[in-house]
């Protein structure tokens, strides 16, 4: 049966990470502590020439756990865009902080005018998020963060490899993470690291990972089983009458297969009961996608030019009229290709039909749907660009498992329905 084309559906996973997961599944042994944990810490440690690398269990984990270390007094104000998933802003109310919120420009990243306004003395960071792995205005940013004695967490969860002027993407500020969730570039079904050269918040941050326990065999099974059920039953089945899509709703109904941002995380908590460390086998799983990063990364930068060379995309993306310095934020190996369009709704109707089912990050401003944006200290209107962009945002796959055929379709798919 062939499988749909699709931005979410285990989007980097190949037979060989199959293979892998089918062998590790019943080897409890290597489950929670093990070699692969130094293994990938020194994977980050060479990539990035950085001396620290600390891992969590997620990328969410890991920004509350950069926050807690950094000692900052309660309603000390964090920054962060508009244009973000939730579970952002929840790490930071959870570690006591208050967020505060910036628009969003052309490149979906934080708006350095916008930014200028929302500096206040009780500012103490400013979150940086390459959304998508296009690179924000860095140097700009970090000129104010200077200026006024903010720190700089960059927030890479979306991909790993991406550079601005030849640099990468998590070496510019203070302190960096990444993330290993089932959507981002590189999957182990869960995983965040932080990397960072600063001596004080590494001794903090030893002390809290130290502290931090491995999650239980049963949730490292149950994370394991995802892909696995993906891959063999809901993606072949996906479009065969439904039954894979309906089969995906009962398994998570009866919690057999996990949501990616938990119903209480919807409802604007952060996870407490997921503060754990990213076990050995996760490590393992990211060390074996981290092996083919090149792969990976080219073959996203590809689909990436293809995408540039049609007229039809250009024009959606509107990156016609960018200046060339923005033109060249989109040469990385994007995690998702953003297009904007009048009425987003519509065409994801569409491309049901078409059996290709494009994302729609974020089609909420602070994502998933029925966020509690009170709760998240969102106010409704403070990020007019993020709410509109919200509205129009849909976005291409650029998944490395993509064939040449599959990359046409879309292309062809875009030309026709849009
Ligand atoms: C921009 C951004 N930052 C951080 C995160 C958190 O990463 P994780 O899913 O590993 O907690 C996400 C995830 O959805 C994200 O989209």
């Amino acid at each position: 049966m062939k499988r749909p084309i699709s931005i979410s559906n285990i989007p980097n996973i190949e037979k060989d990470d199959i293979k892998l997961y089918l062998k590790l599944l019943f080897n409890f042994s290597l489950y929670k502590k093990g070699n692969f944990e130094e293994k990938l810490k020194n994977w980050f440690i060479d990539y990035f020439r950085v001396e620290f690398v600390f891992n969590f269990i997620t990328g969410r984990l890991a920004l509350f756990e950069i926050l807690k270390s950094l000692n900052l007094n309660n309603e000390d104000e964090i920054i962060l865009q508009a244009f973000t998933c939730s579970v952002v802003p929840e790490a930071i109310i959870a570690a006591k902080l208050k967020p505060v919120y910036v628009d969003i420009d052309k490149t979906f990243n934080i708006d350095v005018n916008n930014l200028k306004n929302k500096i206040t003395k009780k500012t103490k960071v400013i979150i940086i998020q390459h959304t998508f792995g296009i690179p924000a205005e860095i140097e700009k940013i970090k000129e104010i963060a200077k200026k006024n004695n903010i720190i700089i967490i960059e927030d890479c969860a979306h991909n790993i490899g991406s550079k601005y002027k030849n640099k990468l993407l998590g070496t510019f500020s203070d302190i960096a993470f990444f993330s290993f969730g089932r959507s981002k570039a590189f999957s182990a079904t869960n995983g965040g690291i932080i990397i960072t050269n600063n001596k004080n918040l590494a001794k903090k941050l030893e002390i809290i990972e130290k502290s931090i326990n491995y999650p239980s065999n049963s949730r490292i099974f149950k994370e394991l089983l995802h892909p696995i059920i993906f891959y063999f039953l809901i993606n072949p089945l996906y479009d065969f009458l439904n039954i894979g899509k309906l089969l995906l709703i009962i398994l998570q109904k009866i919690k057999i297969l996990t949501f990616e941002v938990s119903k209480k995380e919807k409802e604007g908590f952060f996870e407490f009961k997921n503060i754990y460390k990213m076990p050995n086998l996760f490590c393992f799983l990211a060390l074996n996608q981290l092996s083919k990063i090149d792969k990976y990364n080219n073959r996203r930068k590809e689909t990436v030019k293809k995408y540039l060379k049609n007229d039809k995309i250009l024009q959606l993306s509107s990156l016609e009229n960018f200046a060339q310095s923005d033109i060249e934020k989109y040469f990385n190996p994007l995690l998702r290709f953003p297009l904007l369009v009048k009425n987003s709704n519509e065409l994801i109707k569409k491309r049901r039909k078409g059996k290709i089912y494009l994302g729609d990050w974020y089609s909420n401003v602070v994502d998933p749907k029925g966020v509690n944006l009170e709760k998240i200290y969102y106010q409704k209107g403070s990020c007019p660009n993020a709410e509109k962009i919200s509205k129009q945002i849909v976005n291409l796959p650029t998944n490395p498992t993509l064939k040449d055929n599959e990359i046409e379709k879309i292309i062809k798919f875009v030309k026709i329905n849009i």
